[in-house]
């Protein structure tokens, strides 16, 4: 199913085969898949593609999707900046995991916090759930400043390895609970 959630200056949509160029340019770049755990480096065309496909299967895979992955596509340039994800989706549990990268460029005027925003309020209000997890590599201080902004919360740290330089790294891992958003929110 495919789900497309608007902002006041994003929409957050499927990724498509015209994503590929933007998705290539976004990702083929160190200062930003440094800081992403599967993301191989270089980032090809090649890549970008499997990616897209890959996408497609998990959103037809079940009318119940274990993930969502959104291109964020910035209304008044009409491409995508960016990637967000909800995934590892429990809905027994009530939980779930994600990610996020805004190209650089793009970076530091708000959009990571406004596309983040409506992913939480996808999570909590339309999908039901009660915890989100999430995290950041050691030294991510801009994923950090933007995730606790929303009220993500320290949860521990686990030891981790980014697959674009190669380094052993830590995650320190983060949750924001339905409980503590309503209370923010209202
Ligand atoms: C992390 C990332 C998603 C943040 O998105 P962004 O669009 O650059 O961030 P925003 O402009 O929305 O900033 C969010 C908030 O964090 C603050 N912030 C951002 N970087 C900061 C920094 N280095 N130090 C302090 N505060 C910072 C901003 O001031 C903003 O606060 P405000 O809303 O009160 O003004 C983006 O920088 C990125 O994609 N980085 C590379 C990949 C990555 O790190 N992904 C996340 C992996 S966990």
């Amino acid at each position: 199913m495919d789900i497309e959630i608007e902002t006041s200056r994003l929409v957050l949509r499927p990724w498509s085969e015209a994503d590929i160029e933007q998705l290539t340019l976004g990702l083929n770049d160190l200062d930003v898949a440094k800081w992403l755990a599967f993301v191989p480096h270089p980032y090809t065309a090649s890549h970008a593609r499997d990616w897209v496909s890959r996408c497609r299967e998990i959103a037809s895979a079940s009318a119940q999707p274990t993930a969502y992955e959104f291109a964020i596509e910035l209304k008044s340039e009409l491409r995508a900046i960016g990637g967000i994800s909800l995934n590892k989706i429990d809905p027994a549990a009530g939980t779930a995991g994600g990610g996020i990268w805004i190209a650089n460029g793009y970076q530091g005027r708000g959009y990571g916090r406004e596309a983040f925003d409506a992913k939480i309020r996808f999570a909590f209000r339309d999908l039901g759930l009660t915890k989100l997890v999430n995290g950041y590599f050691d030294g991510n201080e801009s994923s950090w400043a933007m995730q606790r902004k929303l009220g993500y919360r320290p949860a521990g740290e686990v030891p981790s390895r980014c697959m674009a330089d190669g380094r052993q790294t830590i995650e320190h891992v983060t949750t924001l609970l339905r409980s503590d958003w309503q209370g923010r929110v209202g």
